[in-house]
């Protein structure tokens, strides 16, 4: 990301966040169309929902400093990768896979890196699908590649993940031992539930099929 070096500190900061909040927009809008294909085509919603948030400037500060980072605006252009992000849930763990492969295949978007803490979940048994891409902002004078964080989950990888990080910003990182293996525990059971609904939904749809290849038979 190039910003003009002639502009004050402050023109700088509204730009760059001009631009990450472009960027999520332009985001948003593809995968809101994607969604729209799918239920066009298959009459079928891979995504729950989505939330976009524009990382707030306490945090920024708060995570350079944890980084041992000077708190600047080229620090955080080239160091932060979630200034902007957003978050798909979805139902199954086969549609993470599959809206992250549709929008890793547009033109227009480049995947800096993957992070799958679903084929590798973490220690404490957090799971989720993380995309840091760039996608071009078009300014009067040219483009401009714009970092965006994409994580991708489940609703109940989501409901675990919310609970582990309220706990976590509780206790500052020290939760008492029995918490984190409940925790770990937890994440069992978000993995079982997740494998049963898929099974259970797979049944449903050849239910489905079934009857309309009967119905198309009378
Ligand atoms: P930061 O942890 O944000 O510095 O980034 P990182 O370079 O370690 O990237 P990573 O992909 O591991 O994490 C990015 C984001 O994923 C975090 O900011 C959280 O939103 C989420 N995340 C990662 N690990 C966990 C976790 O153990 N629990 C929860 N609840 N969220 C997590
Ligand atoms: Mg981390």
């Amino acid at each position: 990301m190039n910003i003009p070096e002639s502009y004050n500190q402050l023109d700088q900061w509204t730009t760059v966040m001009f631009l990450y909040n472009s960027a999520l927009k332009a985001i948003n809008t593809k995968i809101e169309i994607l969604n729209n294909e799918f239920i066009h085509l298959y009459n079928y919603n891979p995504i729950e929902h989505i939330k976009s948030r524009l990382k707030t400037p306490d945090s920024i500060v708060k995570k350079l400093k944890r980084d041992g980072r000077d708190v600047t605006i080229p620090n955080m252009i080239e160091h932060l990768s979630d200034i902007a992000g957003i978050r798909i849930i979805c139902s199954f763990t086969s549609d993470i896979y599959l809206i992250a492969e549709m929008i890793a295949k547009q033109s227009d978007v480049t995947v800096l890196y993957i992070k799958d803490y679903i084929s590798h979940p973490k220690a404490n048994g957090y799971k989720s699908y993380h995309m840091v891409v760039t996608i071009p902002i078009y300014l009067s004078e040219g483009p401009v590649d714009t970092k965006v964080e994409i994580q991708i989950r489940t609703i109940a990888m989501d409901f675990w993940a919310s609970l582990e990080h309220k706990i976590y910003y509780k206790f500052e990182g020290n939760a008492p031992a029995h918490l984190e293996e409940e925790l770990k525990a937890c994440a069992d059971m978000v993995d079982m539930l997740d494998a049963k609904m898929f099974s259970l939904n797979q049944e449903i749809m050849k239910i489905g099929e079934e009857q309309k290849a009967e119905k198309e038979k009378m």
